[in-house]
């Protein structure tokens, strides 16, 4: 078992990653979490993981001698809203759900990201944290970080916490029930990982097959991020870099009204984007674009925008790494190595033109 942890300001996550760990979950909770002695247990899920994982979890977990309750909600990106953070709040509350009791976040990155939100700021934030992520996407990346929110109409993630969890499982088991779409969408942010910091990431997801060097990956991953989020937990600066392909990606996503791609498929879009603008500006260097096609469209991810230009502009001056008139954007100079520009919105505008062509 791979055992890694995340020093954060307020509190520090154990990682753990190992096929079939979900088996042990109840004595992992018990010996990482259960000093401060919560007293009750709510999961949240939501209506697509339920059937899978639920019950199975509920019975290991019953071990623990807890009362155990969960709250489901409802599948997709379109419900990461307040309206459903509000329902959990009145779960909670009908239970009389203390500050030191635990949550458990069992899902993909919208589960994980209300919850996280949740435990942030019901009573001022619940002691205990557990992240259970049951998609590629939410292993490798959101899971881990601290990052938790809701979206709002005017764009995504507008509204959240840092809130880093003090247990992360994950088990690279479950991703064989997974949708070959979500897998891959799982596969844009490793193929990010790639792009910002570890270029034979970009080598090693093609050679990845049937799953079986799956957990290196998201190990490999994880390792990255976790650098990165203690050296910046609340991207302020360096953070940023994993942002790359996110705003342009946002954009699209926000066009499609969070239905219409998955964040791996817009996160794909804006990575493509973002080498092609960098290219014609001369901040990439050639090449990187034309190597870069091929190892996303060898996982079905598209490449190219799939509305105006104009359009996907608008759409991600919403987005939250706007400061004032200019955007942080995320630009490689080549695969491992970025460079962080703030750019004027007028200016991101012209580079954009490119992306038309
Ligand atoms: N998913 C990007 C971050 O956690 O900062």
């Amino acid at each position: 078992m791979k055992v890694l942890k995340l020093i954060g300001k307020q509190n520090t996550s154990t990682i753990m990653i190992e096929k079939g760990i979900l088996k042990e979950a109840a004595e992992l909770c018990r010996t990482t979490c259960m000093e401060m002695g919560p007293s009750q247990i709510c999961m949240i899920t939501d209506t697509n993981v339920a059937g899978l994982y639920l019950k199975e979890l509920e019975h290991r977990l019953s071990e623990l001698k807890l009362p155990i309750f969960h709250h489901m909600i409802r599948a997709g990106e379109e419900h990461k809203t307040l309206e459903t953070v509000a329902g959990i709040y009145d779960t909670l509350s009908n239970h009389q759900f203390g500050r030191d009791d635990m949550i458990i976040a069992l899902g993909g990155g919208v589960t994980g990201d209300i919850a996280g939100y949740v435990a942030a700021t019901y009573l001022r934030g619940i002691r205990h944290l557990v992240q259970i992520p049951t998609t590629l996407l939410a292993q490798v990346d959101s899971s881990v970080g601290g990052k938790t929110g809701v979206d709002l109409p005017q764009g995504k993630n507008l509204v959240g916490a840092f809130r880093q969890p003090d247990l992360v499982l994950i088990d690279p088991e479950v991703l064989t029930s997974l949708p070959e779409k979500d897998y891959h969408s799982g596969m844009a942010e490793i193929i990010k990982y790639g792009c910002i910091s570890d270029p034979e990431l970009l080598e090693l997801v093609l050679e990845v097959e049937d799953n079986k060097r799956i957990t290196e990956l998201i190990e490999r991953c994880i390792r990255i991020k976790i650098k990165v989020v203690e050296a910046d937990e609340t991207e302020g600066g360096l953070r940023r870099i994993l942002n790359f392909g996110h705003t342009i990606g946002h954009g699209v996503e926000k066009l499609g009204n969070y239905t219409k791609l998955s964040h791996g498929e817009a996160v794909a879009i804006g990575m493509a984007a973002a080498v092609k603008m960098g290219e014609s500006i001369g901040i990439t260097k050639d090449g990187c674009f034309e190597r870069l096609i091929p190892i996303l469209q060898a996982f079905g991810l598209p490449t190219a925008l799939t509305e105006p230009v104009e359009e996907v502009y608008e759409a991600m001056l919403t987005d939250k790494k706007k400061q004032g008139d200019s955007i942080h954007f995320v630009f490689i100079e080549e695969f491992g190595k970025t460079q962080m520009k703030k750019i004027p919105a007028v200016e991101l505008k012209k580079m954009m033109k490119v992306l038309g062509d």
